[in-house]
């Protein structure tokens, strides 16, 4: 999708140096900057301190750290630590385990000579397959957007949680794919962005490139959803996940699941998108998925930019207060209308997955 009036994907190969380039997401949306990522510390550091996130991208990033493990030393040991880091970087999105075995996999029994280039195209491949999985997201997303606006003749308002747009996966989003295929096919269209505290990905991100694609929408606090569905302003809710278990049960950022009540309460339909990448087949009881708790110094201070341009961060809570921040929660079942995923929309239940992905 586009910045600045540019096609972009959020990582990729720098074939003449060597690194992965990625755009640094704690910097938007003030500042543009690709970085450089060199070394598989430095694929870690920018899956830990969130430069890149979102369950897909942070999968893509890591399957790229691999190949920076091995362009640094091709030592099987060395390799072997390196994946075990990369998948302890992050806990709660399963993308990121998922790309480290699929390019363990592939890795395995590899003469050291082909290493790279073998690591590099598994790399390349997990990206461009995402790539395909979220317009195929899109694709079957968005007929229920067409079905909404035939009935309304009017225009579709859609709200969303956190960003689960093309800066969260290699390009088109999950959540935000079936809206940009609508905005493309001259749907009218207004989305309603969560700000989604602490850290504003809806704010700072979902805005960001919704503006950048000319589309209609509104920074909400989060807490407002609530009010504007029981006003009717709101057609449908789409979500991404960062883990959805067989059961239908869906894990994504803290604040989803009480949207998701407010929109049952409402009769608002309520989807969640995902690649196949995001589905965890083993975990059938959603206590036991591991939810992030990240440093509370996210929730006491707030970074923006004064009036004289320049980006600073301040104190927002009193010097003594304790604070705490879970990062996701799980929305059961029971109150997702379906899951958009590459092959179809389904169910969320264990019987529609399996019989979607032939398991
Ligand atoms: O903590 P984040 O910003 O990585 O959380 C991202 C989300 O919760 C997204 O909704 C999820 O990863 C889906 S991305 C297509």
């Amino acid at each position: 999708m586009k910045i600045e009036g540019k096609e972009y994907r959020t990582i990729w190969f720098d074939e003449k140096n060597n690194t992965v380039k990625i755009i640094d997401q704690t910097k938007l949306p003030h500042k543009f900057i690709i970085k450089d990522l060199k070394t598989v510390k430095d694929a870690i550091n920018a899956i830990n301190t969130m430069e890149v996130r979102g369950a897909p991208l942070i999968g893509g990033t890591a399957a790229y750290g691999i190949v920076l493990a091995i362009l640094e030393n091709k030592d099987l040991e060395f390799i072997k630590k390196s994946a075990e880091e990369l998948i302890k970087s992050r806990p709660t999105a399963i993308n990121l385990q998922w790309a480290v075995h699929r390019m363990n996999n592939k890795i395995s029994m590899i003469n050291s000579s082909d290493l790279f280039h073998v690591a590099l195209n598994e790399a390349k491949e997990i990206c461009n397959e995402d790539v395909k999985f979220c317009e195929n997201i899109g694709l079957n997303g968005l007929k229920i957007i067409e079905e909404i606006y035939n009935k309304k003749k009017d225009t579709v308002n859609i709200l969303t949680h956190c960003n689960a747009g093309w800066l969260a996966t290699i390009n088109w989003g999950t959540a935000t794919s079936p809206i940009y295929h609508a905005h493309k096919k001259g749907i009218p269209i207004h989305v309603w962005v969560d700000e989604t505290r602490p850290r504003n990905q809806g704010a700072n991100l979902t805005s960001h490139e919704l503006n950048e694609e000319q589309i209609p929408n509104t920074i909400i606090a989060d807490n407002t959803g609530g009010i504007l569905m029981q006003r009717g302003d709101v057609d449908m809710c789409i979500v991404g996940t960062d883990r959805t278990l067989s059961t239908g049960d869906v894990c994504n950022k803290i604040g989803t699941y009480l949207k998701a009540l407010a929109a049952h309460d409402n009769n608002v339909p309520f989807y969640v998108a995902l690649p196949s990448s995001t589905i965890d087949w083993n975990i059938k009881d959603y206590k036991e998925i591991p939810i992030e708790e990240r440093n509370s110094e996210e929730l006491s201070h707030i970074e923006g930019k004064d009036d004289a341009g320049n980006v600073k961060k301040i104190l927002i809570y009193p010097n003594n207060s304790k604070a705490m921040n879970l990062a996701f929660d799980v929305t059961p079942a029971k109150y997702v209308t379906g899951l958009i995923t590459e092959k179809g929309v389904c169910d969320a239940s264990e019987e529609a997955l399996k019989k979607m992905f032939n398991k």
